[in-house]
């Protein structure tokens, strides 16, 4: 089926894009000692995974235990990272049902108290769980604050049941920043802070196995750095709109398909709002034309044609645009309509959309 007949609004994967993204960054960590373990926060789709893992991806990282819950029902076999704090009796209750599920699962502490909770879990469960010690390297999201810090958890996780497996850190507030050079100042910055904080576990006899960091957009700062083991990278598979502004060795391969519903001059008017399309990260551009989204009212795009660009759409025609955030887009659909070039391959479902708990 071409992809003017397909109904709308609906997320269009291409293909050839998303796969030679996975065997771009497969061959940029062929020549590395760390290795790659891609984010499932941005595809939610474990075909998609699997694509990644056959690349030779060394596992997955995930951002919440739904979408571990994803990876297991799947049947992938893989060792999943949780790059996040579990927090709280319903989900604690869930990650031990969950571990005997997959061959690994590894999750992120950056407190004693949930040290503490998540031994009590393993005592009760018997289940066998790793933990990294998540330490702040610039974001100010979770993490420890200092060296000493990540040392005690390190030593409280030693002497639990849940086992040590290392350090991570993720220099978020880095990874989209469009100057090249500022980009890599700071993350070279938040790569510095993590060797200091590997150095200090180092010191204290308590070496990390796993050192994981990175995003798309530092992937070739953290992961080329001295003790960093594994990255997290995630949006380089489909490249949204505000990443193609920061990197361009990896390809847009994900669009919105839309229908004109009305035009006004310049001004067209289409089905897809912001029930279909996040505003996240700035308004979605033209895929293929000169377009710019200038507004989104819940069931309706606004979208005004360039100025003085001449384009001949007319109401039941459909256009292809561009969103700036992927992950947050991705989370409002059911389906990927998978292309081979301009038509119709599969369809394949996003089943970890909505997954965040
Ligand atoms: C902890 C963590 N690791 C990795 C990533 C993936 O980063 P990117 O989408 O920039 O590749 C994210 C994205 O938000 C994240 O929160």
């Amino acid at each position: 089926m071409p992809w003017a007949e397909i109904d709308t609004p609906a997320l269009l994967l291409d293909l050839d894009r998303v796969e030679r993204n996975i065997a771009t960054m497969a061959a940029f960590f062929a020549g590395q000692r760390a290795n790659l373990r891609p984010h499932f926060k941005t595809p939610k789709c474990p075909q998609v995974a699997k694509l990644q893992l056959e690349a030779g991806a060394i596992g997955i990282t995930c951002a919440k235990i739904g979408e571990a819950e994803e990876i297991a029902k799947a049947g992938l076999d893989a060792s999943v990272l949780i790059a996040n704090q579990i927090v709280g009796a319903p989900k604690l209750a869930r990650l031990v049902e969950l571990a005997g599920r997959l061959p690994e699962l590894i999750v992120a502490v950056d407190s004693a108290e949930q040290v503490h909770a998540l031994d009590e879990a393993v005592a009760q469960s018997g289940a066998r769980i790793g933990a990294l010690v998540e330490a702040d390297t610039g974001m100010h999201r979770c993490g420890t604050d200092a060296p000493e810090e990540t040392v005690e958890l390190a030593r409280a996780l030693e002497r639990s049941r849940v086992e040590y497996r290392g350090l991570m850190g993720y220099e978020g507030h880095a990874v989209l920043i469009p100057d090249a050079e500022k980009r890599a100042a700071l993350a070279g910055q938040a790569v510095a802070t993590l060797q200091a904080h590997r150095q200090a576990l180092v010191d204290a006899g308590l070496e990390p196995g796993i050192v994981s960091a990175g995003g798309t957009g530092t992937h070739d700062i953290s992961g080329v750095a001295p003790g960093i083991t594994e990255i997290q990278a995630g949006s380089y598979v489909f490249m949204d709109g505000a990443y193609s502004r920061v990197r361009d060795e990896f390809e847009p391969a994900l669009t919105i398909l839309t229908t004109v519903l009305r035009r006004r001059g310049q001004l067209l008017i289409t089905d897809c709002g912001s029930k279909a399309l996040s505003r996240d990260f700035g308004m979605p551009t033209g895929a293929d034309l000169p377009l710019a989204v200038v507004g989104l009212s819940e069931e309706h795009g606004h979208v005004q044609i360039d100025e003085g660009e001449e384009l001949d759409l007319a109401p039941g025609d459909k256009i292809r645009l561009l969103p700036s955030h992927g992950d947050t887009t991705i989370n409002l659909h059911d389906t990927y309509h998978v292309m081979r070039g301009d038509r119709l391959e599969t369809t394949w479902p996003i089943s970890a959309r909505g997954k965040f708990r």
